[in-house]
């Protein structure tokens, strides 16, 4: 069997995708680097590999692998996945794909220019929950769709990694993990052309940005949405997301075992709709980079269109960029997409 040879870089996240690729029978670790030497040290050698890494450039020069799985903090993601890209290495770099327009067309560009096959990995287009929103919404369950809500409600009080919260280079919370939202709402709505937004600061109060965020958005033929981000809310963490359509309407989120479809045709004895849900089973798998890796390995070892490319990835950011900039000025604000 031909094998794709993953390096990964970065012990957080990273950790997940070296399971993925331990789940898949076309893929190798070959190499890892955390800047951490412990890090470093130990994933290595938890993993069976004789050498580990704390400097990128250094592995990137030895080379051993095909692709390199990037789960490092959201400011380097643009040097990183470049110099990667330029060497001609397929890279599938973890979310959000940058925390701004200029790294992600930069990141595009050198997507478009390289020989090696570059993913965002937008991990909620890999959710079993949500893969079956999108089989309905294709089916044409529930007719058009005239609203959508997706929202991303995450207590970030007790995450302590320093980069989420460097005031030099700010991680708004919208594109940090809002991002899943705004992502989702796209892969299933399409891209919205206008947005209005507000946003808050109210829990995380020892946190350098905003924690709460809400957005409206205006897409074309009349379609409507919102989008709601907290990272200081106190609840369990989900990504309810709501779809209503002209004919029926979806109830779904990341972390249940089923989702529910409302359709139209079920009278009750008054001749009123009854409107009880189907439930459509799924698995709880809210990341699942097994996925992501197996995709990785489908698309490299058969030559394919890359499924959430970076011209994607770098247009969810657009969306979150132009988020932040109403609520800044308080004005509409139209996201400036790439191609
Ligand atoms: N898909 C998801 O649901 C999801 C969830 C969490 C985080 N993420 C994303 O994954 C990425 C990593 O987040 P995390 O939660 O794993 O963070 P983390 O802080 O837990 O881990 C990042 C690791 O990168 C290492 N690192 C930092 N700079 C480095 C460098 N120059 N070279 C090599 N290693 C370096 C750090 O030492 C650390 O071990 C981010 O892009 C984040 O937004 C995605």
């Amino acid at each position: 069997m031909k094998q794709v040879r993953f390096a990964v870089v970065g012990g957080g996240m990273g950790k997940s995708h070296i399971k993925g690729i331990s789940e898949i029978p076309e893929a190798t670790l070959t190499a890892f680097c955390d800047i951490d030497e412990k890090i470093a040290k130990t994933v290595a050698e938890a993993n069976g590999l004789d050498k580990y890494y704390t400097d990128y450039y250094e592995m990137l020069r030895d080379g051993g692998f095909d692709c390199i799985v990037l789960c490092t903090p959201d400011q380097i993601h643009r040097e990183q996945c470049v110099a990667a890209l330029e060497m001609g290495y397929h890279v599938l770099c973890e979310k959000p794909l940058a925390l701004n327009m200029d790294d992600c067309r930069a990141i595009d560009a050198a997507a478009k220019a390289s020989k090696g096959k570059f993913m965002v990995g937008q991990i909620c287009r890999k959710t079993p929950g949500f893969i079956k929103a999108k089989e309905l919404i294709d089916a044409g369950k529930i007719g058009d769709i005239f609203f959508i809500e997706s929202e991303y409600a995450h207590d970030y009080a007790h995450i302590v990694s320093p980069w989420r919260w460097d005031t030099k280079n700010l991680r708004p919370a919208i594109t940090g993990g809002g991002c899943h939202a705004v992502d989702l709402i796209r892969w299933l709505a399409g891209d919205p052309i206008e947005v209005m937004a507000y946003s808050n600061h109210k829990v995380l109060l020892d946190k350098p940005v905003d924690d709460c965020t809400v957005a409206i958005l205006k897409f074309n033929d009349n379609v409507i949405g919102k989008v709601f981000c907290s990272i200081g809310c106190k609840r369990n963490y989900t990504m309810r997301t709501l779809i209503y359509g002209t004919k029926g309407t979806i109830i779904c989120d990341n972390r249940s075992a089923s989702i529910q479809l409302f359709e139209m045709g079920n009278l009750d004895e008054n001749g009123h709709e009854k409107y009880e849900p189907v439930q459509y089973p799924v698995d709880i798998n809210h990341h699942n980079a097994t996925g992501e890796i197996k995709d990785m390995c489908d698309i490299i070892l058969g030559d394919l269109p890359v499924t959430i490319t970076a011209a994607e990835g770098s247009n969810t950011v657009a969306v979150c960029e132009a988020i932040l900039k109403s609520c800044a000025e308080g004005t509409p604000v139209s996201p400036e997409y790439i191609v």
